[in-house]
């Protein structure tokens, strides 16, 4: 396995890939690396001959006040994990790689981006789809590989992808949890011991409310507030959002019908975590 810091190297080896007729799977990460990162690169190679992975802590997705200076790093592990993994090509630009001095140019997907996490993070998804632009032009993906984890995310992506015509097709892998259910996050490491137990009213509650709808409840608004209810039982965590909305456009429904995801985010203490579900009726 290689690790790439310049893009005009990494150009040279996919180019002498493609002429030898590989295709190329594509697993972008901010790294730290986890289980849930490893299903991507399992998804990967099972799909296509050779697989990039790029490891970059994206400065542009991240709010003047959010966790860009303390989000975890730890290149050597995540070099070791990945080559186990059978990743063929590690991609780790600096900064000024991928934003040089005077950088002016950013994608933006409108409507789908202010609402959910857009919301508590307005320039997030822009910083995304723009590094995850330059990521898809400098690597020229068959396929890119995004987690269910990060819902919001992905439909963002797709929808970038349609509207842009880029050359390439993106799928989505299931999210990956700890065995207790809590959904691997690099961020779970900020978690106190306290916090840690109280995050899994997350998933618990998320699950509580797909087996309501599995036994006939239909009502947005029921399913949201008992989500709430069981979540304020843990004294400690601060519900950022909770909500039901359709797959593709993620507008708010009313009522169960069709596939719907259940998206919620929540602060325990400086650790914001999200998880979803997505549930068809
Ligand atoms: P990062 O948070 O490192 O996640 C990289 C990829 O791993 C994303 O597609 C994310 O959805 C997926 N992932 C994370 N946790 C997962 C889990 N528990 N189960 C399944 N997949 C999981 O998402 C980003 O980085 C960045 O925004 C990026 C797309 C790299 C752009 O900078």
């Amino acid at each position: 396995m290689r690790v790439i810091e310049k893009i005009s190297d990494l150009k040279a080896i996919i180019r002498s890939q493609k002429s030898s007729g590989k295709t190329i799977g594509f697993v972008p990460t901010m790294g730290y690396l986890h289980q849930g990162h490893m299903s991507l690169v399992k998804a990967s190679k099972d799909e296509n001959d050779f697989t990039i992975m790029s490891i970059f802590v994206n400065p542009t997705q991240f709010g003047p006040n959010e966790d860009f200076d303390k989000y975890p790093r730890d290149m050597a592990r995540d070099t070791k994990m990945a080559e186990a993994a059978g990743v063929d090509v590690i991609f780790a630009p600096l900064k000024d790689e991928m934003y040089p001095a005077r950088y002016k140019t950013y994608v933006d997907v409108e409507d789908i981006t202010n609402v959910l996490c857009g919301k508590s993070r307005p320039s997030h998804f822009k910083g995304v789809t723009t590094v995850v632009t330059k990521l898809f032009n400098i690597v020229e993906p068959d396929k890119a590989y995004f987690g269910q984890k990060d819902a919001q995310q992905v439909i963002v992506l797709k929808k970038m992808v349609r509207d842009l015509n880029m050359n390439l097709e993106i799928v989505t892998c299931p999210i990956v949890r700890e065995s207790d259910g809590l959904a691997m996050s690099s961020r779970n490491t900020y978690l106190t011991p306290e916090q840690r137990i109280g995050a899994l009213v997350l998933s618990k509650s998320l699950f509580e409310a797909e087996q309501l709808i599995k036994d006939g409840e239909r009502d947005a608004a029921k399913l949201i507030g008992h989500i709430s209810e069981r979540i304020s039982e843990v004294s400690f965590a601060e519900i950022d959002y909770i909500e039901i909305t359709d797959i593709i456009n993620l507008e708010k429904v009313d009522t169960i019908n069709g596939k719907v995801l259940i998206a919620l985010a929540v602060r325990f203490g400086k650790t914001r975590l999200i998880d979803n579900v997505i549930v068809e009726v």
